[in-house]
Parts: C-alpha cells; structure tokens; sequence
C-alpha cells in the first residue's frame, strides 16, 4: 500500500492504495466516483476515459502509481454544471441509448476538441473510432462532436 495526494477535478484527493491499482478503480471504489465506467479492462471500449493533463486516457489500464502531480479530470469535472459544449451537444443531439459508454465518449469528444477545435469528419472518425457504444450510437455521436465545434 502506498498514499498518493492526486488532483483531480481541481482538488487534491488522498488514497492509500496498491501502487499497482488502475487510477478506474480509484476513482470507483475508493473517491466513488462512478461516471467513469468500466467495459472492459484492457484499454479496448473508451468507457474508462478520463482526462490527464487535458488529454483523453483510459484510466483502466493506467497504475495509480505513475499519475504523480498530473491533473486528472473525470466527468463529474468536465464543467459545473453539465454544461460544457460537449454536453450540451450530445443533449441537444438525443446521443445517449443506454448511456454506459457515454461518459468515455464525452470524455474523448471534449479532448478531441481541445486539442483540434475544428476537425473534420475523418478526423473525428479517426479520434472516436476507439470509444464503442455497443447501442451503435455512432452517428449522433458525430453529428454531437460538430455540432459543438461550432459553438
Ligand atoms: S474499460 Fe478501459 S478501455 Fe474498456
Ligand atoms: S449508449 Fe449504450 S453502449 Fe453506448
């Protein structure tokens, strides 16, 4: 067992863990934190991605251990108040089916935008094509992700 102080969603959060555990089950288990959702355990769904440093990471597969000072932002940070052009396109566009994968999606769609302000279809294609929605949601998905590149 080890303590880490971590930041995430801009406040410091102490665990005492297994320097081995996956920063999801952190999150999950010990901060019940339970908008980051589990799919899979081998970084293959999205449905685990957070944000470390501002970019798009599956926790599922990433230590606690080497998270360090770097800031960790989940859904329940992504803005105050669910309001972040992300999310305010996926409700404006009815995205969610079942909504297990929707948090990762989110998640990957704000990084997305973050880092590429105005991507183009393939590009969004491209930077998606790891987040699965097994509700097949895709195509709202995309329409969500250009709709919020534009506000
Ligand atoms: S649970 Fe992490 S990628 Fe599937
Ligand atoms: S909305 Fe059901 S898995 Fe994506």
């Amino acid at each position: 067992m080890a303590t880490y102080n971590l930041k995430i969603n801009g406040k410091v959060r102490q665990v005492n863990v297994d320097p081995a555990t996956p920063l999801l089950w952190v999150l999950r288990d010990h901060l019940n934190m339970t908008g980051t959702k589990y799919g899979c355990g081998i970084a293959q769904c999205g449905a685990c991605t957070v944000h470390l440093e501002g970019n798009a990471i599956r926790s599922c597969q990433l230590p606690v251990s080497v998270v360090g000072k770097q800031a960790v932002t989940t859904i329940e940070g992504l803005s105050e108040k669910g309001d972040h052009p992300v999310q305010k396109a996926w409700l404006e566009h009815d995205v969610a089916q079942c909504g297990y994968c929707q948090a990762g999606q989110i998640m990957q769609a704000a990084s997305l935008l973050k880092n590429n302000p105005k991507p183009t279809d393939e590009e969004i294609e491209a930077q998606m094509s790891g987040n699965i929605c097994r509700c097949g949601t895709y195509l709202r998905i995309k329409e969500a992700v250009k709709s919020a590149a534009k506000k």
